[in-house]
């Protein structure tokens, strides 16, 4: 008996363990680049507006920034995106 209710309380918590990781992860990439911009590059200074840089200079600016900011791949092509096509 012990065990029968061991077992389903480890089944009740990777569920909710899952629902969870799912969640999160579809949060994530459910954000805009404009969302992700506004939320991660004003952590450390005003962020720049998409026509203060050249699409070549964005380039170069979102790869160092990736690193000082730790996006994910994803989020930084998002980023990037919203910059070289918005103004
Ligand atoms: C962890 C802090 C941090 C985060 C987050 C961050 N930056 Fe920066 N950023 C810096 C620092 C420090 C500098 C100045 C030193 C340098 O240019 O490397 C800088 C400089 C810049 C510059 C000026 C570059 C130049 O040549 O004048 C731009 C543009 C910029 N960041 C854009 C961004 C964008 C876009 C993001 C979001 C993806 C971002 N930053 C996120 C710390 C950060």
């Amino acid at each position: 008996m012990k065990r029968n209710i061991l077992i389903i309380v480890f089944a009740i918590i990777i569920t909710m363990g899952l629902v969870f990781a799912s969640c999160v992860s579809s949060k994530v990439t459910d954000k805009s680049g404009s969302q992700l911009w506004a939320q991660n590059c004003m952590r450390c200074h005003n962020s720049p507006p998409s026509s203060a840089f050249t699409n070549t200079q964005w380039n170069i600016i979102s790869s160092h920034m990736r690193q000082r900011a730790m996006l994910t791949e994803t989020e930084s092509k998002k980023i990037l995106e919203f910059l070289q096509t918005g103004d």
